[in-house]
């Protein structure tokens, strides 16, 4: 005879890579559906863990690194068909064993575009207004102004870069704060092309911009888009910020430009050699195994951070109860407004 508990569960979701800050919501998640039995898991989803998928009808992650064609192989060769990203970024799942696999993925598009936004101008306001440097300069007793002055973002041109929904999360902020903005994206938005702040081309935003704020997602087309020659065609003295992939940015043409002092200054909650390094304690700094990076960080004008700009409580609650609802959806209907082509 079935136990009651049985009787009510439908079908099995497991979830991998489940840190301390998510289980809470994932907890309740599942306490809101008692049809689904959830199995969580602090490990990642890779050759070492996919056989506790077995069983399952869904799986549930994130993580930065990949998602593997023998991993979807295994997932495949188990019947399992679902796969629900809990971040935005798809670019490390490999799409043709996912194809060949029928293996659906979602992933979670908006959990808070405007946590990102946020943090974006946050380290831009940052950087204009030195504060890293007052801050250094206070903690060893100096409490003079001179010469570390400062420029303001409402006289500034700001070039955004993606006009998807973190893009224009960003644009309503800038213009809160008064500064004129242009954009470039090969899709326009209708609002944004009605107040035509649209450029035609890449190139435009980088000569008329003196931030560039960067949202894109990653493609093969863009990887290091922000390359020498980018560099060579932008303001003398430009900011550049990118919360959005690693890869947009040839990180040793940055550091070129930086020494040069083409680039004023940077925001970086993204580094392309990240996975691994970020969301790690190495004990020192002097530890962080990657002197690029350290290079990077050692600067006062360039905001390292490790890639935090989504980690609020909010983003975080979302992507757990956007992914759990795409995937049981997925397994009950086979259908998700979240599916991703990849
Ligand atoms: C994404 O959602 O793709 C992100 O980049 C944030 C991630 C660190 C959870």
């Amino acid at each position: 005879m079935k136990s009651l508990y049985e009787e009510v569960v439908s079908m099995k979701i497991i979830a991998y890579g489940i840190r301390a800050d998510e289980k809470p919501f994932l907890d309740k998640w599942s306490e809101e559906n008692p049809t689904v039995e959830v199995v969580s898991t602090a490990e990642l989803l890779d050759e070492n863990t996919v056989d506790q998928a077995k069983g399952a009808d869904g799986v549930v992650t994130y993580q930065q690194k990949p998602y593997t064609a023998s991993v979807l192989d295994k997932l495949g060769s188990f019947g399992i068909k679902y796969l629900s990203l809990r971040n935005v970024g798809v670019d490390n799942v490999d799409a043709t064993a996912a194809k060949r696999n029928g293996i659906q993925v979602t992933n979670v598009p908006a959990y808070s575009p405007q946590a990102i936004a946020e943090f974006t101008v946050t380290q831009l306001m940052r950087l204009l207004r030195r504060t890293p440097t007052f801050d250094n300069k206070m903690a060893n007793g100096d409490l003079r102004w001179a010469p570390d002055i400062a420029e303001e973002l409402n006289q500034m041109t700001v070039g955004v870069y993606a006009t998807g929904r973190i893009g224009r999360a960003a644009i309503q902020i800038y213009k809160g704060f008064g500064a004129k903005v242009i954009a470039y994206d090969i899709y326009h938005n209708p609002q944004l092309e009605k107040e035509g702040i649209y450029v035609e081309t890449p190139d435009e935003l980088y000569a008329k911009a003196d931030v560039i704020s960067l949202h894109a997602p990653a493609t093969k087309e863009n990887e290091h888009m922000l390359n020498d020659e980018a560099f060579a065609k932008m303001k003398d003295g430009v900011y550049i910020l990118n919360p959005a992939r690693g890869i947009l940015v040839d990180t040793d043409a940055l550091i070129k430009a930086l020494d040069s002092g083409k680039v004023a200054g940077a925001a970086l909650d993204t580094y392309e050699d990240e996975v691994g390094v970020f969301n790690n304690n190495f004990g020192s700094f002097d530890k962080i195994p990657d002197e690029r990076l350290k290079n990077l960080m050692k600067r006062e004008n360039v905001l390292v951070s490790p890639h935090i700009a989504f980690y609020t409580k909010r983003a975080v609650r979302n992507m757990v109860y956007y992914a759990m609802d795409a995937n049981k959806s997925l397994i009950e209907t086979g259908q998700s407004d979240k599916l991703v082509e990849l």
